[in-house]
């Protein structure tokens, strides 16, 4: 008899990324090699230094039960500061370091209980498509009702559009850089958001996971302009590039955070501690500094090259060149003859070069794919997109 599944944990699966990672384990069995465009995580290991040195914090306090014991919810206190002082060098007005920070299990855990916080069961919460597919997996889990705008086909919203979302929802969720579009916020538009969020009461959560990665585009906080109803939430997860070491902030009001803390006291308690002591030694030891401009200078000229590479080998291909992030999702309308998903199958299975469909971030997806820059280095990114387009032309 099949397990009577609840209808919350049916409306989270199956994981939209599921079927991607079987075909890189099909992949990897088959020994033999495959183009990563499909990544939403950095290739480049975190600092060397870094490493050493939390290694040797471990050995030193290796006999100290202090080591192992539960953090506060809210994260080591100093860790919490660093995270006010980074965010204000970025440019955000500074929270209260100790009330108003809140460090989580990854940023996916920020969302959920930011969500949490300041929505109930059945309430809408506005996305604009194409949107992060773990927003979806997030509201589904939660019971919220999705409202989606689109920002489809030139990945713009209008101003018109989000007067409209924020008259219908209790919350809306804003990826600043987006995934997968790579699109940022102009600073009206900032205003905008954070105008609409405090004259109608309705919270923004502003996910800035990719807070780090710009190249031209300037970053804009709606936090500036509307303190009360605007909710940072942020990952290290891509700088210093630890995703599987699970570290992301919430920085919000004291009121809201003191609610947020609560609600991650009810999914993991405490972030991992390793995963603290690494970050606190990164932000206050400067390592940052010396790494991250290496980190952004490759991302650059990665970003370059595949634009490039698309812009010759597929020419009727349609995309937006990113001013930050690590991902150009194209338009390839005019090349797919079957569904993104088919085609994702195929030129994986037939060519070994995996990419994302447009379907698994909302409606709206069909024909376009989402290819990331993050892992591969230059000259396989080009040579991925001259076996996709040698593939759609034969
Ligand atoms: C837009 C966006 N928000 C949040 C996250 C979640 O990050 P984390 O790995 O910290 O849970 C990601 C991860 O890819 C993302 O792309």
């Amino acid at each position: 008899m099949a397990a009577r599944i609840s209808q919350r944990a049916y409306n989270t699966m199956p994981s939209p990324t599921m079927w991607i990672q079987d075909l890189v384990s099909m992949l990897r069995r088959s020994g033999r090699d495959y183009y990563s465009l499909h990544v939403g995580q950095p290739g480049i290991p975190p600092p060397r230094e870094i490493i050493d040195r939390l290694s040797r914090v471990l050995a030193e306090r290796g006999g100290d039960i202090s080591l192992y014991t539960y953090t506060s919810p809210r994260g080591v206190p100093e860790l919490r500061e660093a995270v006010a002082e980074d965010l204000a060098s970025l440019g955000r007005v500074k929270p209260d370091p100790l009330g108003g920070v809140v460090i989580t299990t990854g940023g996916i855990e920020g969302l959920f209980a930011s969500v949490a916080s300041v929505t109930d069961p059945g309430d809408p919460v506005g996305i604009v498509t194409p949107a992060y597919f773990h927003f979806y997996s997030i509201l589904g889990l939660l019971g919220n009702r999705v409202v989606e705008i689109s920002s489809y086909p030139d990945l713009f919203v209008t101003h018109d559009s989000w007067v409209d979302l924020f008259s219908k929802v209790r919350a809306v969720i804003v990826a600043n850089p987006d995934n997968p579009t790579g699109r940022t916020l102009e600073r009206d538009e900032a205003r905008l958001l954070a105008d609409l969020a405090c004259d109608k009461k309705v919270y923004l959560i502003h996910d800035v996971a990719y807070s780090t990665l710009y190249y031209e585009a300037s970053r804009e906080w709606p936090e500036n302009y509307c303190e009360d109803y605007v909710i940072t939430v942020g990952t290290f997860s891509k700088d210093p590039g630890i995703p599987g070491w699970r570290l992301g902030f919430v920085a919000s009001n004291e009121d809201l955070a003191n609610a947020i803390a609560h609600a991650r006291e009810a999914t993991s308690y405490n972030a991992p501690v390793p995963s603290q002591i690494l970050v606190l030694e990164y932000l206050r030891g400067r390592y940052r500094e010396k790494f991250l401009p290496k980190v952004i200078e490759e991302y650059r000229s990665r970003r370059d090259i595949l634009s490039k590479a698309i812009e010759e080998l597929l020419q009727n291909a349609r995309f937006i060149k990113p001013g930050a992030g690590i991902f150009i999702y194209a338009d390839l309308s005019k090349y797919l003859k079957t569904s993104s998903d088919e085609w994702v199958r195929k030129i994986a299975v037939d060519s070994g070069v995996i990419a994302v469909p447009g379907t698994l971030f909302g409606s709206g997806g069909e024909k376009w794919v989402r290819f990331s820059f993050a892992w591969e280095p230059s000259e396989r990114l080009w040579k991925a997109i001259e076996i996709i387009a040698s593939r759609l032309k034969s």
